[in-house]
C-alpha cells in the first residue's frame, strides 16, 4: 500500500537542526523509511499517481524533511524517459567538484518549500561523493547535470541549508552569465 509521507515545511525547526551520522546496521524501520521515500518520489513523478494522491513532483528527499535528523537522503532520477534510477545516500562526503558551475532553468524546487521562489541556485556541474548504501557498503557516486544538482540540493539539507538560502536576495540572477543553464 502506498504510504503518503508527512513532509515538513520550511518553517519547521527540524529542517535547520543538525543531523547525526547514520549508524549501521540500519534498523528495519530506517530501511523501510528510505524505500518509502523513494516510492513517494517515484510516484510523484508519474502523472497518474501524482494526481491520484495529490503529490507535488520531486526528485529528492532528505532525512530531516521527514523529521529524521540523520545524514541520509534519497534521489529518484528519471535517467531516460520512463526509466528511473534510485539512489540511497548515507553519510555522504563530497570528495570532488567541477569548477564549471550550472543552474537549473526555472530555478529549483523543494518538497519542503511550498511557494514560488525566484532566482538561480549556483551548483557544480559535476560532483563525486563517497557514501554508504543501505547495507553499509562504502560506495562512490559520480553525477553530472541534473543529478549533480539534486545531490548538492539534498546534501545541503543535511547541513540545514535550503536552496532558497543560496539565491542572492538582492540580485536573484546574479552571475548567471558565468554559469551554464541546464
Ligand atoms: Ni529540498
Amino acid at each position: 500500500m502506498f504510504k503518503k509521507l508527512n513532509i515538513l515545511d520550511e518553517k519547521e525547526k527540524k529542517l535547520r537542526a543538525s543531523n547525526e551520522d547514520v549508524t549501521f546496521p540500519l534498523s528495519k524501520e530506517e530501511k523501510q523509511l528510505m524505500y518509502d521515500m523513494l516510492e513517494y518520489l517515484h510516484k510523484s513523478q508519474i502523472e497518474k499517481y501524482a494526481s491520484k494522491y495529490n503529490l507535488r513532483p520531486g526528485m529528492g528527499l532528505a532525512g530531516p524533511q521527514v523529521g529524521v535528523n540523520k545524514r541520509f537522503f534519497v534521489v529518484c532520477h528519471e535517467e531516460y524517459e520512463g526509466e528511473f534510477k534510485y539512489y540511497i545516500v548515507i553519510n555522504p562526503k563530497i570528495i570532488s567538484t567541477s569548477e564549471e558551475m550550472i543552474y537549473a532553468y526555472g530555478g529549483e524546487g523543494c518538497l519542503s518549500v511550498n511557494r514560488e521562489v525566484e532566482g538561480i541556485v549556483p551548483r557544480h556541474a559535476r560532483i563525486t561523493m563517497e557514501c554508504y548504501d543501505e547495507e553499509g557498503n562504502l560506495i562512490k557516486l559520480r553525477a553530472r547535470e541534473e543529478l549533480a544538482i539534486a545531490f548538492q540540493h539534498e546534501f545541503d539539507h543535511l547541513n540545514g541549508i535550503l536552496f532558497t538560502d543560496r539565491i542572492n536576495k538582492k540580485d536573484p540572477y546574479h552571475d548567471a552569465e558565468n554559469m551554464r543553464e541546464i
